[in-house]
């Protein structure tokens, strides 16, 4: 997909594309000078249809018109856009997103997308448009049809999409409050809004690359083949790529780990890829784990079949880690950047870990095992002592679908984030709301420790059903000490039950966007 910038004094009614969306803000249709000037050359067909149909511009209102060879645009899409006053920066990805699939579904080509003008209080407006504008026209073309064929498989064809921001040469009359709107100066935002767009562009690709590692099977998917991907991307982004095996965790001491992965015939692997910001000193030295249990049978406490069905994704964290370090080093990333990934199944068999086994962890603390399916966390925890003790992090940030309560709690859509430090916590919630990631801040209280206490080990493994998002919070804690640390329960957004917006069915690449925020600051 190409992306293209017309310039600021281009007839936008003269754009050759097969279709031009148009975004327009409830009650604001009438206004637009846009909107009036296609009516116009469509001798008014425009303007009658919008009265037939009652568009307003609401959100998610669209109205298809064609203009028989009228305009330069084969087809208009108008794409009601709620309130103003409602508007958010992921509605932009959203929209987009919108605009493509309405092209592709008539095998259309090129596409051009107009948004309309945008209030000033919006920081960085023009960098941040133009990176939502390129994720959602990526990410709306996104499928996973590697394994559909024939008729089945749909490739897109939109090749070319025109971006464009403003309304260009526009000479509105000054709104009364002339002061609360701005129009984004075209060319002199011109640059911000192009470097926007490139960062949008490698966001969308580190979010299509773990939606891809999420969707593909399991069978597929294994640690080992994770291991090969890892490798994979420290060739093409100059990352160092440490790989460990079973032997070399066991001398580490990752009793934990190692006892998750027993039960399977795959075999354990411990990924470490390390980014380094080149010529200069790195702002801060950071850690990102991602739970990478490949297959989730539950072990000996095994899950039901319906349960169990989605358990690929139980890498969802591994996922979004690999693809956040597959973009660093393009957008130049200021810190040094540690990704771990402590790759295994969980399975049940001769070998697999028992209930009621006391296992040793990588930092000596032994744990009693109540729940086989509570395995999550004990990989994250000999990752967590890795980082602590090998790599002497300023903080550490763990991703993982690490428990269905928690999607009991904010529902399917929202991740949990739990933390033992209130600063870092609020730097991960700002980044994911600039990223247009929804995550939800969730106690660590103390007073639950007790459904940790073991009478034979320093903790169990699993705690009760009650508040079970917050134990396994905790259980982590336990393993991180002074280190400033947050922990994001991702087990409902790793995948979306059908299409939204950007999101297609399946894999969703969460996390990606929200740790690229966070790691590369925004150059305005
Ligand atoms: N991978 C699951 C969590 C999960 C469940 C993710 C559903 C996505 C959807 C995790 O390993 C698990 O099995 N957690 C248990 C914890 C329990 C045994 C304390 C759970 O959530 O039931
Ligand atoms: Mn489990
Ligand atoms: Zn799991």
């Amino acid at each position: 997909m190409q992306f293209t910038f017309p310039t600021d004094d281009q007839d936008l009614t003269a754009l050759r594309v097969d279709l031009c969306a148009v975004l327009v803000f409830d009650g604001e249709c009438q206004e637009s000078p846009l909107v009036r000037a296609l009516d116009q050359a469509l001798s008014g067909l425009l303007s009658s249809m919008l009265e037939e149909e009652q568009f307003s511009g609401k959100k998610s209102q669209c109205l298809t018109v064609h203009t028989h060879g009228k305009l330069g645009t084969s087809r208009i899409l108008l794409l009601g856009a709620g309130k103003r006053k409602d508007f958010q920066w992921s509605d932009v990805r959203f929209m987009t997103a919108r605009a493509i699939r309405t092209a592709n579904a008539s095998r259309g080509r090129s596409v051009a997308i107009v948004f309309p003008d945008l209030a000033k209080e919006w920081r960085d407006a023009a960098s941040r448009l133009g990176q939502f504008m390129a994720e959602g026209a990526l990410l709306g073309a996104y499928q996973f049809d590697r394994y559909r064929t024939g008729d089945r498989k749909r490739p897109n064809t939109v090749a070319q999409v025109a971006l464009v921001p403003w309304l260009p040469g526009e000479k509105a009359p000054p709104p009364p409050d002339s002061d609360s709107v701005v129009r984004l100066p075209c060319a002199a935002s011109r640059p911000s809004f192009e470097r926007g767009a490139t960062r949008g562009v490698e966001v969308a690709r580190g979010v299509m690359m773990a939606r891809d590692l999420v969707n593909e099977g399991a069978s597929e998917m294994t640690p080992t083949r994770l291991a090969a991907i890892a490798e994979q991307i420290g060739r093409d982004q100059g990352l160092s790529v440490e790989i460990l095996g079973p032997d070399e965790c066991s001398e580490l001491g990752m009793g934990l780990y190692l006892a998750v992965a027993r039960g399977s015939d795959e075999e354990p692997r411990f990924l470490h890829l390390t980014y380094t910001p080149k010529d200069r000193a790195p702002r801060r030295r950071v850690v990102i784990i991602g739970k990478s249990v490949t297959f989730d049978s539950g072990g000996l406490s095994i899950k039901t079949s319906e349960g169990m069905m989605d358990m690929k994704m139980d890498m969802g964290g591994g996922a979004a880690v690999l693809g956040t370090a597959s973009v660093l080093q393009r957008l130049d990333c200021p810190d040094e950047v540690h990704i771990l990934c402590a790759a295994t199944e969980n399975m049940p068999s001769g070998s697999a870990y028992k209930l009621g086994d006391v296992l040793r962890s990588m930092n000596g603390k032994t744990v009693e095992i109540t729940n086989t399916d509570a395995e999550g966390r004990l990989t994250l925890v000999d990752a967590v002592t890795y980082a602590i003790n090998k790599i002497k992090p300023d903080e550490i940030i763990d991703l993982a679908t690490l428990t269905g309560a928690c999607t009991v709690a904010l529902g399917p859509h929202i991740a949990g984030v739990m933390s033992n430090d209130q600063g870092m916590a609020k730097r991960v919630l700002d980044a994911a709301s600039d990223a247009g990631e929804d995550m939800w801040q969730l106690p660590l209280p103390d007073r639950l420790m007790d459904m940790l206490k073991s009478e034979i080990a320093d903790l169990k493994n699993c705690g009760e059903r009650m508040g079970g998002c917050l134990t396994a919070g905790l259980f982590v804690k336990e393993f991180v000490g002074d280190t400033s640390w947050v922990h994001i329960d991702m087990a409902g957004p790793v995948q979306a039950t059908k299409e939204w917006g950007h999101q297609a069915k399946g894999a969703t690449g969460f996390g990606v966007s929200t740790l690229v925020e966070l790691l590369v600051p925004r150059a305005n």
